[in-house]
């Protein structure tokens, strides 16, 4: 994050700290403070929906927004707050964050919300290993989504005469195309968080699921130096090529705005993507298409937003509770999903709200958590500690700016990797 943006959140935060941030009610005397990087047009639109129900059931939202897609920003406001003796009341979290939290020891306790609402039947195994911490419930895991996905201009394939780009070949086929018509093939934003996004996809179609788990879970240095991984860092450079000389720091969602106004063919990203394509007015199936990450169908690389509480007094708990539970809630969990562009954290909620690209998300995580190929997105914080996220990011993003050779930055990625457990 730039320093000039860091700035602007941190004097955010403690404005909203102050209570001069303005959206609480004043006749509500009960108050959640939120903490979160959900800024983008489709993701303000989402929140919304949790911002009205937890006003309709008088609690105030006061909002601290930090701007910056896979939440870097907010975690270094967040670390300065909790610093400072002033944690908000609930922020947004990813993954091993929320275990680094709880380690610290403080978090609020969920147990008897979970308790209540039915949170140990209906949340996947693979999500509740991070919303609980020894065996409490310390987050309230709000979605499932997932980075191995690309999203398409129907128009221009239409044009080009393309269809859905079954594997890597297929993939490059598909962008040679575009870039021959004189469009931008591959939108995309380079921040080290988007470039480990695309990342994480070019790793599973490289090397399957077991080399994924191997590399980005296990952390095995034998995977991490493979030639396996060569070919990933061989692919990242290929991808490189079909950027447009923009690129560099672009936020993610004006890279699926130029997908959306037809500037570019394709944009490899989480489906938090979709929620920007709806927002436009933009319907699946008919303005733009979701696939799978050419070659990595039946695998889902899943983040999952959560909200964890802080333990800031017993004035706070009933809202906290509240907040919670309108999370899990299974009527909110469509209407938050069907715009955020995930698919429900709750097994048991029906698809049927869900358009077509819900739809698959919700089948393609249910068959990848029965196949055992439901595995946790490095970029965004569920394969691996932040220490060894950063480390990673660090030796993608410095590969797909060339200055490494795919030989060098496999062995930069060992290295870093060693050197950040
Ligand atoms: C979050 C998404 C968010 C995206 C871009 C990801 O880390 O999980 O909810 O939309 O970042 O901001």
């Amino acid at each position: 994050m730039k320093f000039a943006n860091l700035l602007t959140a941190a004097l955010m935060a403690s404005a909203a700290s102050l209570g001069i941030a303005g959206s609480a009610s004043a006749q509500s005397n009960e108050e959640v403070q939120v903490l979160h990087w959900w800024t983008s047009g489709g993701e303000a639109k989402a929140l919304s929906t949790l911002k009205d129900k937890l006003q309709g059931e008088g609690v105030a939202w006061v909002d601290v927004p930090v701007a910056g897609g896979g939440g870097e920003g907010a975690m270094t406001v967040l670390r300065s707050r909790v610093t400072a003796g002033d944690p908000p009341t609930a922020s947004q979290m990813l993954g091993f964050d929320i275990q680094d939290w709880a380690e610290q020891g403080v978090l609020a306790n969920l147990n008897d919300v979970a308790a209540a609402g039915g949170w140990d039947a209906a949340i996947p195994e693979a999500i509740q290993k991070f919303s609980k911490y020894e065996g409490e419930w310390v987050a309230a895991p709000v979605n499932i989504h997932s980075t191995n996905w690309i999203w398409v201009n129907k128009a221009m394939f239409d044009e080009l005469g393309l269809s859905e780009p079954k594997d890597w070949d297929g993939l490059i086929a598909a962008l040679d195309k575009i870039k021959a018509a004189g469009k931008t093939a591959l939108a995309h934003g380079g921040q080290p968080w988007q470039d480990a996004t695309i990342f994480d996809s070019v790793v599973m179609t490289t090397g399957g699921p077991d080399f994924y788990q191997k590399s980005m879970i296990d952390l095995d240095p034998e995977a991490l130096g493979s030639d396996t991984m060569k070919t990933v860092f061989e692919r990242m450079a290929k991808l490189r090529t079909y950027v447009d000389d923009n690129f560099s720091g672009r936020d993610w969602n004006l890279a699926t705005a130029m997908v959306i106004n037809g500037e570019a063919g394709v944009q490899i990203m989480g489906d938090w993507a979709k929620g920007e394509f709806l927002n436009a007015g933009k319907q699946p199936g008919t303005d733009f298409l979701c696939y799978r990450f050419p070659g990595t169908q039946g695998t889902v690389t899943f983040n999952t937003d959560q909200f964890a509480m802080f333990q800031v007094g017993e004035n706070a708990q009933d809202a906290q509770s509240k907040l919670a539970a309108a999370i899990e809630d299974p009527a909110f969990q469509v209407s938050f999903n069907t715009i955020k562009g995930s698919a429900p954290t709750r097994t048991d909620v029906s698809d049927e709200a869900f358009d077509a690209c819900g739809k698959k998300a919700i089948a393609d995580v249910k068959e990848a958590a029965e196949k055992g190929t439901l595995l946790g997105s490095l970029a965004h914080g569920h394969a691996a500690r932040a220490a060894v996220k950063n480390a990673m990011y660090d030796v993608v993003t410095a590969a797909f700016n060339g200055d490494y050779t795919p030989e060098q930055a496999t062995q930069e990625l060992v290295t870093a990797v060693a050197g950040a457990q």
